[in-house]
């Protein structure tokens, strides 16, 4: 479970409050949406849970335990995040080296490391991209590279920033069976999206953000 317990959030001190004593629960298992208008605050949010940001008051509890002041390297062991512009997390000369960073930081090395890559880079359907330079890679193809970065770390939780905006029918719909496949093996999606048909048939919950609060 992770958990916002009474978060209060602004960027700066003279800034608006963008998210006001906001308690909120993330299940394990679960396919949440979070939808609210432009400029709400979701995409707040999701930095506030990978700790790219942190509350300015309140905390942010993972299985109970205060990881407030946890920085999202450290955070990265269970939540994994697609980026609304995923181009933005690729830093490496290759696809395999981008997938095999995660898991190479918490110490895998040799046989095992190449086992884990593999068998994230086969779940996504990113094996034909191996040796290929992720910057100019599609977004489709960024993103599936995101989620497989996020699986040879075995991650627990998988944030997705308007992952469909901007795609055609067939990415979007190949996307969202991969959403489903990893919820049915137990990894809680949490996914920002305007797309009221993917969270009228996929989504178990969905959070509506308006006027800094869960409406
Ligand atoms: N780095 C920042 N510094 C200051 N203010 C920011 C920053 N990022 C976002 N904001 C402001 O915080 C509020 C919430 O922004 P946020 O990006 O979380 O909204 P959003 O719901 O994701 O919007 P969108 O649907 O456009 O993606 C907005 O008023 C925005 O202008
Ligand atoms: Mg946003």
């Amino acid at each position: 479970m992770l958990e916002f317990d009474h978060v209060t959030f602004r960027y700066a001190k003279n800034m608006p409050v963008v998210l006001s004593d906001t308690s909120l629960k993330f299940g394990k298992g679960e396919f949440i949406a979070i939808t609210g208008r432009n400029g709400s605050g979701k995409t707040t949010i999701t930095r506030l849970l990978t700790g790219l940001e942190k509350p300015t008051k309140g905390r942010v509890l993972y299985e109970g335990k205060d990881i407030t002041k946890e920085e999202a390297s450290e955070r990265s062991r269970f939540i994994g995040y697609v980026f609304q512009q995923p181009d933005r997390q690729m830093f490496m000369p290759t696809v395999r080296e981008e997938i095999a960073l995660g898991p190479y930081h918490q110490g895998k090395r040799g046989e095992e490391l190449n086992r884990m890559v593999e068998k994230a880079m086969m779940e996504t359907d990113t094996t034909a991209l191996a040796e290929a330079y992720p910057r100019t890679l599609s977004r489709g193809d960024q993103q599936r590279v995101a989620i497989a970065s996020a699986l040879a770390m075995d991650t627990e939780y998988l944030i997705l920033d308007e992952p469909t905006s901007g795609q055609d029918g067939h990415e979007k719909k190949m996307l969202m069976r991969l959403m489903e496949s990893l919820q049915q093996r137990g990894i809680t999606i949490i996914l920002v999206t305007h797309d009221m048909d993917i969270v009228a048939r996929d989504c178990t919950r969905v959070i509506v953000i308006a006027s800094h609060k869960v409406a």
